[in-house]
């Protein structure tokens, strides 16, 4: 399906939803249990990464490479891939960088990096525990050991507990697009301090160029502008990177930095406002 029809598209309508389910009919059982299920998970889980992380238990359950997005195997493999060598082959990531991987999942593309990176330059994090134990299993399956990867499991993206100016590359693919604004906001606030300079921070997001909404709190559609504008209150400069639209995959991605001016480890007083603002 073309980009442009897609972003166009607001999956909350009513209209879409009887247009998408007449063309669709195998698919409205699944849908009508998802919905039901995540009924049942927001009740329970009023706080929105509380939520997420019962939604990835329920998913991981049945099946790690499914709860990442990912129908196969073969997919999984496929998606891993072209994150790692949009890195490596277009934008420079070379074995000596230093790598923070937020919600990095079962190692979809996380093995690739922790192959090629130094020994210790790979952290992940990721708010799901069920995950995370598939992503150790992802390091053994790999024989991937001796590169001593950091897997951390976080509640927030404060990022407190890494040192400053210290990453080259921070990733975050498909975790934008389940995540509501506030969420973006506090790591668009603490991640310039994490980064070295001269570093960026890649996020993919589901792109619309129409009303901004959301699935069952599940997915999020953002404006490219919404965000662009987000990472300059916090201080940062933020592109859209026309090149990952070349690739077969239906997000988006924006590229953060820090201005050139920034002292390394610059704390975002905003950032801290916007923390206190929300208790
Ligand atoms: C669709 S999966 C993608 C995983 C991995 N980045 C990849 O491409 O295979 C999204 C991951 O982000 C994690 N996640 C969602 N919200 C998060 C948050 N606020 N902070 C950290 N991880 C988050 C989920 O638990 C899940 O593992």
């Amino acid at each position: 399906m073309p980009r442009a029809a897609s972003t166009a598209r607001n999956r909350a309508r009513l209209m879409h939803k009887i247009r998408y389910a007449l063309r669709h009919p195998h698919r409205v059982a699944p849908y009508l249990r998802r919905a039901g299920r995540d009924l049942w998970l927001r009740a329970r889980h009023r706080d929105h990464v509380a939520y997420y992380r019962a939604v990835m238990a329920s998913d991981t359950a049945r099946s790690p490479e499914g709860a990442v997005g990912s129908r196969s195997h073969d997919r999984w493999l496929a998606l891993g891939e072209m994150q790692f060598r949009y890195l490596r082959e277009r934008h420079g990531l070379r074995p000596e960088h230093r790598m923070l991987d937020i919600g990095c999942g079962n190692l979809r593309a996380g093995w690739r990096f922790i192959e090629y990176l130094e020994p210790g330059h790979y952290y992940g994090i990721d708010i799901s525990p069920d995950i995370l134990i598939h992503a150790k299993g992802t390091v053994a399956t790999y024989g991937l050991q001796h590169k001593l990867p950091y897997l951390t499991l976080t509640k927030d993206l404060r990022l407190e507990f890494l040192p400053d100016a210290h990453f080259d590359v921070v990733h975050a693919h498909s975790v934008f697009s389940h995540s509501p604004i506030e969420v973006i906001e506090e790591c668009l606030a603490h991640v310039g301090r994490v980064l070295r300079p001269g570093g960026f921070f890649d996020f993919t997001f589901d792109r619309t160029e129409g009303a901004e909404h959301q699935v069952l709190r599940e997915d999020f559609y953002y404006r490219t502008e919404t965000l662009t504008a987000l990472a300059a209150r916090h201080g940062l400069h933020a592109r859209f990177m026309a090149d990952w639209e070349e690739l077969p995959h239906g997000q988006s991605k924006i590229r953060v930095t820090l201005p050139p001016d920034a002292a390394p480890g610059t704390p975002d007083p905003a950032g801290d406002r916007a923390a206190a603002a929300r208790g």
